[in-house]
């Protein structure tokens, strides 16, 4: 069995009479030139050499193809182009399978639309992510997909980017069959195929859909594309694929690919896709080894603790929750198993790991209990006497290896650090509430914080399927600080001459799913008025300060939950109420201001602009270490649109 090399990255060997053809090109098997050109080399070989019945395209390493190479967009264009390797493939006159291996994305899922059959390994994902990328698949996806699962499923799938795994990809019609050795399976399908008719996608016919459920599998992808251009194509071409010729629909599809390609939308989410691979990489911890997590102990089970207990648990660790009493552990316990529940409900869990979560969790009153734990998240009431008292207790608890996170928002964890026996082992760990759902975790890196105690916690957050953005110390980490800047800046416009409601709806416009003043009467005012008063004494007395917020505190007004805040709530509708806006026009009065009249660009501009001076502070300060740090926060923490890059992007981009 002589192997064949088509390309640096594209060899092939004879099985059995097939074809195997190996794409090999780390670290995922993107279809980079020398992939395509090896690609069709490979498949002409195929037809030239007599004695070769079939073929079958399959990834080396633990990837089928992990798409089309992202880094390649933007450079000038180099022959083939996929959509001729897929036509290659599909006219190919001898059987081609997949032997999907393992991620089968874009480009890849669309090597395998195109192939004649295609067989799964039990390891094998198989999806479209383009739209992520602000993209559409651009050789054949919107056209074969329809073809193969029916036009539904495929506005489904294309529309969202979701992945999907073996067994539902069979379920739609997407594979052929699921196999534990995919390779003999493949080589045995094609063999099957050679003395027959092929089945070549681009020749299906597709059933007539059914169009009201097309209407609302299209409405259901729309209403998630907050704005985005690629979605909305997406469900047009997929729709198309039932009206026009294959020949019509691939050339409208690549036409839109290459159109999108160019956008700005897709330049963010770009970013956002590199920015995400680089978050959680420090230099400093190169060669540092992270200490063994087992078991996570949880000081509080209130909505933070349980939340982080739930991801801890469902990522397999074993979990000690500590209340303060028998009672309050009970409903810990309660609480977490609930939000377990919900999980299997929504189908995201199963019973049987539900199970398996609760068997991993004890819930007590007994701190010495955490003497069996790792590492410790405390999740208890925001107070630095609070928690420094638990630390300093936890010192005479936990073993000596283990690690010791906060999860403040605002407060010093140096100072809390400073106050235990072991200062190099605590970390700050900030989670974002709902944290079991809340992808984005800052790890703050305190003065003393050790090497591997920061590897540890990293790597713990990543086991838990979080996004891990180190941040140094100072108030309110990354996220919180942009925010208040954010916040500022908001005011001074309200108090300026602009109306809540019209600097929410300008944020909403930009694709912020809800704008500041909404989002600030869901989350309750009083904490934040608290944080204000605490620091009334030290503030600068020469600052703006707007003082409308306070009024609103004053009158009782802490959001929602009291059915008043910066809007109205006593109808179902959030409503402009007259009552702020006279607090706000005497405000105005108060300090002889004569309000002037925004745009809505100018409001989105200037908090733009004032998110992204303070994370070029944070910069300058060394608190983040890469602006697209920065970005990812505001989106995964803060409701920036992805589609819009963050605002270190966006700034950038226009600067
Ligand atoms: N092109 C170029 N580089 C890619 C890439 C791609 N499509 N996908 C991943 N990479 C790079 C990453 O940047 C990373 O580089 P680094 O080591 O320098 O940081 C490296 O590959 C490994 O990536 P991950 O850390 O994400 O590796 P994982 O093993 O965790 O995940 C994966 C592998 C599931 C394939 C994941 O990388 C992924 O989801 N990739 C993107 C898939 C995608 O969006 N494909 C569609 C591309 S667009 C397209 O195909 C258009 C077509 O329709 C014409």
């Amino acid at each position: 069995m002589s192997a064949t090399r088509f390309s640096e990255s594209v060899s092939g060997s004879i099985r059995d009479g097939v074809l195997v053809i190996t794409i090999d090109n780390a670290p995922v098997n993107a279809t980079s030139a020398h992939v395509r050109q090896g690609l069709v080399k490979a498949v002409d070989h195929a037809v030239a050499v007599g004695t070769v019945i079939g073929v079958v395209v399959t990834g080396a390493g633990r990837t089928f193809v992990g798409g089309a190479d992202i880094k390649e967009f933007g450079m000038p264009p180099v022959e083939p182009t996929l959509p001729e390797v897929m036509s290659r493939i599909e006219n190919c006159r001898k059987p081609v399978v997949a032997a999907i291996n393992g991620a089968a994305l874009g480009g890849g899922c669309e090597i395998a639309l195109a192939c004649h059959g295609r067989i799964a390994a039990e390891a094998a994902s198989i999806g479209m992510p383009e739209v992520k990328l602000g993209i559409v698949p651009g050789a054949g996806g919107t056209q074969r997909l329809p073809r193969l699962t029916g036009t539904i499923a495929a506005i489904d799938l294309i529309g969202s980017g979701r992945t999907v795994k073996p067994e539902e990809a069979l379920r739609l019609g997407l594979v052929d069959g699921i196999a534990t050795d995919q390779m003999s399976t493949a080589i045995a399908l094609a063999r099957g195929m050679a003395s027959g008719p092929l089945r070549r996608t681009g020749g299906i016919q597709i059933a007539t859909p059914d169009a009201s459920a097309v209407d609302a599998a299209a409405k259901k992808v729309l209403a998630k594309a907050r704005g985005q251009a690629a979605p909305a194509e997406a469900v047009r071409l997929v729709r198309a694929a039932s009206e026009t010729s294959l020949e019509d629909g691939l050339a409208d599809e690549r036409a839109t690919f290459l159109r999108l390609r160019d956008s700005l939308e897709a330049a963010a989410l770009r970013h956002v896709f590199f920015a995400e691979r680089q978050a959680g990489k420090v230099s400093k911890l190169e060669g540092i080894a992270p200490r063994m997590v087992e078991t996570v102990g949880i000081v509080g089970t209130g909505l933070m603790g349980a939340g982080i207990a739930v991801a801890a648990l469902t990522a397999g660790y074993r979990v000690v929750g500590i209340e303060q009493s028998e009672d309050a552990a009970a409903k810990g316990r309660e609480r977490i198993s609930g939000i377990l529940d919900k999980a299997v409900q929504s189908g995201r869990l199963s019973d049987l790991a539900r199970t398996a979560c609760l068997d991993r969790l004890q819930v007590a009153a007994d701190a010495g209990r955490l003497a069996a734990a790792d590492l410790v998240v405390e999740a208890v009431f925001d107070d630095l006497t609070v928690k420094t008292e638990l630390f300093q207790r936890l010192d005479g608890i936990v073993r000596p290896g283990a690690i010791l996170a906060t999860n403040t928002s605002y407060l010093n964890p140096d100072e809390i650090a400073s106050a235990t026996a072991h200062a190099e082992r605590v970390v700050g760990l900030h989670f974002f509430s709902p944290a079991n759902v809340m992808r984005l975790v800052e790890v703050v890196d305190c003065r003393a914080t050790a090497p591997d105690v920061l590897a540890s916690a990293l790597a713990f957050a990543k086991k838990l399927g979080k996004l891990p953005i180190v941040s140094g110390v100072t108030e309110g980490f990354i996220g919180n600080r942009i925010f208040s800047a954010y916040r500022r800046e908001a005011e001074f416009m309200i108090e300026d001459g602009a109306a809540p409601d019209q600097v929410d709806a300008a944020l909403e416009t930009y694709g912020f799913p809800m704008g500041i003043f909404n989002v600030y009467d869901m989350a309750g005012l009083e904490i934040a008025w608290a944080r204000r008063k605490r620091q009334a004494a030290t503030r600068d007395p020469n600052a703006r300060y707007v003082e409308i917020a306070d009024r609103l505190c004053e009158a009782g007004r802490f959001g929602r939950k009291t059915g008043k805040g910066w809007y109205d709530y006593s109808s179902s509708e959030k409503a402009v109420d007259p009552a702020v806006s006279v607090l706000i026009e005497a405000a105005r009065t108060a300090k002889g201001i004569v309000p002037r009249t925004f745009t809505s660009g100018e409001i989105v501009e200037r908090l733009l602009r004032a998110m992204a001076d303070e994370g070029k502070s944070l910069l300058e300060e060394g608190i983040a270490a890469r602006s697209s740090d920065i970005d990812l926060v505001m989106i995964n923490g803060y409701g920036f649109p992805a589609h819009k890059g963050g605002p270190m992007f966006v700034a950038d981009t226009y600067a």
